[in-house]
């Protein structure tokens, strides 16, 4: 039987000078698309899957992660005082369940290896997942729960990937491929923001990841990659031939949070799918579309 993946890590630790000012004081995962973090969307992508254990890999500076999915009594109270049900609603989905969310910190930012090494006791001996915040994805199934059907199919690795242009090979990890059938395609390799001429694809890992835990084995050897730092897909790549291993051609547009435009994007990306406000969104976008 194949163990369940019930955990999934949250690297958190950045520093998010890229948003300066605004990150002076709030972690670039607390910035909201619209009203709710970008941490807690990735939570709820994990949720959606089936995640029970939460594990955030933090830095200095974070506690207003802890304080948004802790459970805060007075607002509670306060906002059943003022029969404010959608509000109390907004804030009981934040919190999560006593026991089930764990902080570990990365004291050094020794790269994206390190941080999910960081998070190997909680990890233990089952199979996690890992969402990169920063890397939003909308869908009609959420991304990760797409990759829990996959992971159900084949077991193994799954990382989910998608076609960047050759030029933009140098920005993240790009697999070798083997069989592709449109959906899930066989990893042969996996090489780190490789320059355009020498990456073996085009196909690019976005943010979710799903491992087995012999990924720390590799990862507890602190080997140094590209940028001199510890790359998970350096520790992943050593899995390739001794473990299944696939990408999956993941259905739904990803975002990249990380920049000020792809953050943006996201932002009205997301607005636009809530019924709530898309109309409004739609008139605002029309008056400075000329
Ligand atoms: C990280 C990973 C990279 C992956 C990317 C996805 O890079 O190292 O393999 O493709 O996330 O967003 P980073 O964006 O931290 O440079």
């Amino acid at each position: 039987m194949r163990k369940p993946v019930l955990k999934a890590v949250f690297p958190v630790a950045g520093l998010g000078t890229r948003f300066l000012p605004a990150t002076k004081a709030i972690p670039k995962e607390m910035l909201p698309l619209v009203d709710k973090p970008l941490l807690q969307h990735a939570v709820d992508e994990a949720r959606a899957a089936g995640i029970e254990e939460f594990v955030f890999v933090t830095g200095g500076g974070k506690r207003a992660i802890e304080d948004h999915f802790d459970a805060d009594a007075e607002l509670n109270r306060f906002l059943e005082l003022k029969h404010n049900t959608e509000g109390l609603d907004a804030v009981r989905q934040t919190e999560i369940a006593p026991g089930k969310l764990f902080y570990t910190r990365q004291q050094q930012p020794l790269g994206l290896g390190h941080a999910v090494w960081c998070a190997r006791a909680v990890v233990g001996s089952d199979p996690f997942a890992i969402i990169l915040p920063d890397d939003y994805v909308l869908s009609q199934t959420p991304c990760l729960k797409q990759m829990v059907e996959a992971y159900q199919e084949v077991g193994g690795n799954i990382v989910a990937v998608e076609n960047v242009p050759r030029e933009h090979t140098n920005r993240y990890g790009i697999l070798k491929i083997g069989s592709d059938d449109g959906r899930l395609v066989t990893v042969e390799g996996l090489v780190e923001k490789p320059a355009p001429a020498e990456a073996p694809s085009t196909l690019s890992i976005i943010g979710r990841y799903i491992l087995q835990p012999e990924v720390m084995d590799h990862l507890s050897r602190h080997e140094r990659g590209t940028g001199n730092e510890i790359q998970l897909t350096d520790a992943m790549a050593r899995l390739v031939g001794q473990q299944p291993f696939h990408g999956l051609h993941f259905e739904g547009t990803r975002f990249d949070c990380g920049g000020k435009v792809g953050f943006l994007e996201a932002t009205i990306a997301h607005a636009l799918t809530r019924p709530d406000m898309a109309d409004n969104v739609r008139r605002v976008l029309k008056k400075y579309s000329s």
